[in-house]
């Protein structure tokens, strides 16, 4: 019998994550049957979407239970297996959640090819994330030469993917993140035009200088502030996939001030914006194929990079998972659970 160490929900956070928003525990995994793999965990994605999880406001996907073990991506290795297709030591993509072992599924895993590219970007540019910005960009976004595409949350898996998907497609992209260090990233990593730091006292004014023809596509990733300052820019007919709301996540209450809502309507209308909420399991249907053949192509031909921020140890990760929703990350978040085998 095996065991796994897990993060389990313990209570409901009120706004931010606190310490005993989370219960580490040891748990006994039962024996495999036939057609399931036992995994081990070598990297966990922490993703801005599970603070949505802890919570049990009706959202798009079900709340974790209290007492639950947290979902998450996973890349995995097979230590035993009992489906003929898997032998021991393959690498799979998991759905395992926040824990150091997992009995799953052979039909629920994918296996990776780790000569065709690092694991770890099963999670990140190659995964779900990429997938975000590539599909939401490309089929609410479109592009096209010449326009001027801005997101925000830039250096992150979706923003940095976003931005470098625009350059491939002819646009001008503006990226804006937080602090001095993500804002040099953008320019010299990530091939942005412009990058503007939202945290700067100038940010308004640097944000109109960035976009002196106006704002084609707004890629939505955050919300607050950043956001009411994009729209003073939309050009008639601009796109905004509404992808994440991330500024908002921890928020307990609706913001002090005055309704807004009025305002944002009578710019929908004035500029005939199209405004577009999406999640992005919708597309992987029609997507995936297209998506996997230009983003390994791209990746492999440098026109998309990419930024890891991993760090070491299940436990690690709730203080990680806060930071990720107030910027301490720097790239694509992932917890190293264990030794990964191909490096
Ligand atoms: N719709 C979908 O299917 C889907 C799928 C995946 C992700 N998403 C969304 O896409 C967005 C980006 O996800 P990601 O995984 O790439 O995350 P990420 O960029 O790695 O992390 C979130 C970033 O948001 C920024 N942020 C936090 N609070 C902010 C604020 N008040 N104002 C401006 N920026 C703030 C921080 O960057 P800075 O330090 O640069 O501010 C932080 O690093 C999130 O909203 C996420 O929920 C949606």
């Amino acid at each position: 019998m095996s065991t796994s160490r897990q993060v389990r929900l313990a209570r409901r956070p009120e706004g931010e994550p606190t310490d005993d928003t989370f219960a580490f525990e040891e748990h006994e995994l039962p024996d495999l049957e036939d057609g399931q793999l036992l995994l081990r965990v070598v990297y966990l994605s922490l993703d801005p979407y599970m603070r949505g999880r802890l919570s049990d406001a009706a959202s798009y996907a079900d709340p974790v239970g209290v007492g639950e073990v947290i979902v998450g991506g996973t890349v995995c290795v097979v230590e035993e297996s009992r489906d003929p297709s898997y032998d021991v030591g393959d690498v799979v993509l998991s759905y395992s959640g926040w824990q150091t072992h997992a009995v799953a599924g052979a039909a629920h895993v994918r296996k990776l090819d780790p000569s065709s590219a690092p694991i770890s970007t099963a999670l990140g540019v190659l995964g779900m994330p990429g997938f975000t910005a590539y599909a939401g960009l490309l089929e609410i976004g479109k592009p096209q030469p010449g326009e001027t595409v801005v997101v925000a949350a830039a250096t992150g898996p979706v923003g940095s993917a976003v931005g470098q998907i625009a350059k491939v497609k002819g646009a001008r992209a503006v990226g804006i993140a937080g602090g001095e260090k993500k804002r040099q990233a953008l320019l010299e990593d990530f091939g942005f035009d412009v990058a503007l730091d939202h945290r700067s006292p100038t940010f308004a004014d640097d944000l109109a200088a960035a976009v002196p023809d106006g704002v084609d596509v707004y890629f939505e990733n955050v919300g607050g502030p950043v956001t009411r300052e994009v729209l003073r820019h939309v050009n008639l007919y601009a796109r905004m996939p509404v992808c994440g709301l991330v500024a908002d996540y921890n928020a307990s209450a609706a913001p002090e001030g005055r309704d807004r809502l009025p305002g944002f309507m009578r710019l929908v209308l004035t500029k005939s914006l199209l405004v577009r909420g999406f999640i992005q399991g919708e597309f992987v249907k029609s997507h995936t194929r297209d998506f996997v053949r230009d983003m390994s192509g791209w990746v492999a031909d440098g026109s998309v990079r990419y930024r890891e921020d991993v760090v070491e140890g299940l436990d690690a990760a709730p203080e990680a998972f806060r930071g990720l929703l107030t910027g301490a990350n720097f790239g694509k978040l992932l917890v190293r659970v264990s030794h990964d085998p191909t490096r």
